[in-house]
C-alpha cells in the first residue's frame, strides 16, 4: 500500500496514545488504537463470560467483535462502542487493561485481529498506536517510532491521570502493575513487544508532549 503510516510503538504509558491521537488531528490523519481493540476483546469476554484462556473461543469472539470507533470532532471527544453500548472510559480500567495483555498474549486472538486493524490504512494516512504496530501489523510503514520513558514517570503520569477518579490508587500499586504488564509484554511468545529494526527510538522520560511532537513531525518531513 502507499498510504503512509506513522507506527508507533511502546510500553503502557509511555505517552503513545496522547502522542498518536494529537498527531491525528493534527495531520486529519486516521488513528488506529490497538491496544483499545485488545481491551475490547477482554472486555467482551467479561460480558461473555469466556475465561481468558479458552483461545478458540477468544478468537471467535475478537472475529465477530461488534464495535465502531467514533473519531473526535470539535464538539465531542472520540467514542467507542462495543456492541452498541459506549464503553470509552471502562475500557480504560486496570483490570481491563491487565485482561487485554492476557488476550493479547494468544495466537489466534492476534490472527483474528490483523485484518481489522489494517483495515484502518485510509487516504490520506494512518497513526498507528501499539506494541506491534511496527513489526508485525505494518512492517512496511514508511515512519516507525519506538516511544519509550523510565517506569518510574510512566507510573507518576498515570497517577496524575487515575488519581481524581480512583482515589485508592497508589504510585507504589501502579508501578507494580507497570512492570508486570511490561514483562508480560515484552515476554511473550507472540508478537513481543520490540522496536522494530528500522524505527527511531525516543526516550520521552524528560520531554513535554510538545517536544515528542516535533521531533515526530521533522522525522516524518524528513523521510519525504
Ligand atoms: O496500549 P494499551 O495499554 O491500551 O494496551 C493494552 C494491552 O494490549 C497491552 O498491555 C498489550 O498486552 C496489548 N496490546 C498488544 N498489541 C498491541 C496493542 C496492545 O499486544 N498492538
Amino acid at each position: 500500500s502507499i498510504i503512509p503510516v506513522i507506527a508507533i510503538d511502546g510500553p503502557s504509558g509511555s505517552g503513545k496514545g496522547t502522542i498518536a491521537s494529537l498527531l491525528a488531528r493534527h495531520l486529519g490523519w486516521s488513528l488506529l488504537d490497538s491496544g483499545a481493540i485488545y481491551r475490547l476483546v477482554a472486555l467482551a469476554a467479561e460480558y461473555h463470560q469466556i475465561p481468558l484462556d479458552q483461545e478458540a473461543k477468544l478468537s471467535e469472539l475478537a472475529a465477530g467483535l461488534d464495535v465502531r470507533f467514533i473519531p473526535a470532532t470539535e464538539q465531542s471527544p472520540a467514542n467507542i462502542l462495543l456492541e452498541g453500548q459506549s464503553v470509552t472510559d471502562c475500557i480504560r480500567t486496570e483490570q481491563v487493561g491487565a485482561g487485554a495483555s492476557k488476550v493479547a498474549a494468544l495466537p489466534q486472538v492476534r490472527a483474528a485481529l490483523l485484518q481489522r486493524q489494517r483495515d484502518f490504512r485510509q487516504t490520506p494516512g494512518l497513526i498507528a498506536d501499539g506494541r506491534d504496530m511496527g513489526t508485525v501489523v505494518f512492517p512496511d510503514a514508511p515512519l516507525k517510532i519506538f516511544l519509550t520513558a523510565s517506569a518510574e514517570e510512566r507510573a507518576r503520569r498515570r497517577y496524575l491521570q487515575l488519581k481524581d477518579k480512583s482515589p485508592d490508587v497508589t504510585l507504589t500499586s501502579l508501578l507494580g502493575e507497570i512492570n508486570a504488564r511490561d514483562a508480560r509484554d515484552t515476554q511473550r511468545a507472540i508478537a513481543p513487544l520490540v522496536a522494530a529494526p528500522d524505527a527511531l527510538s525516543l526516550d520521552s522520560t524528560s520531554l513535554s508532549i510538545d517536544q515528542v511532537l516535533k521531533y515526530i513531525l521533522d522525522a516524518a518531513i524528513q523521510r519525504n
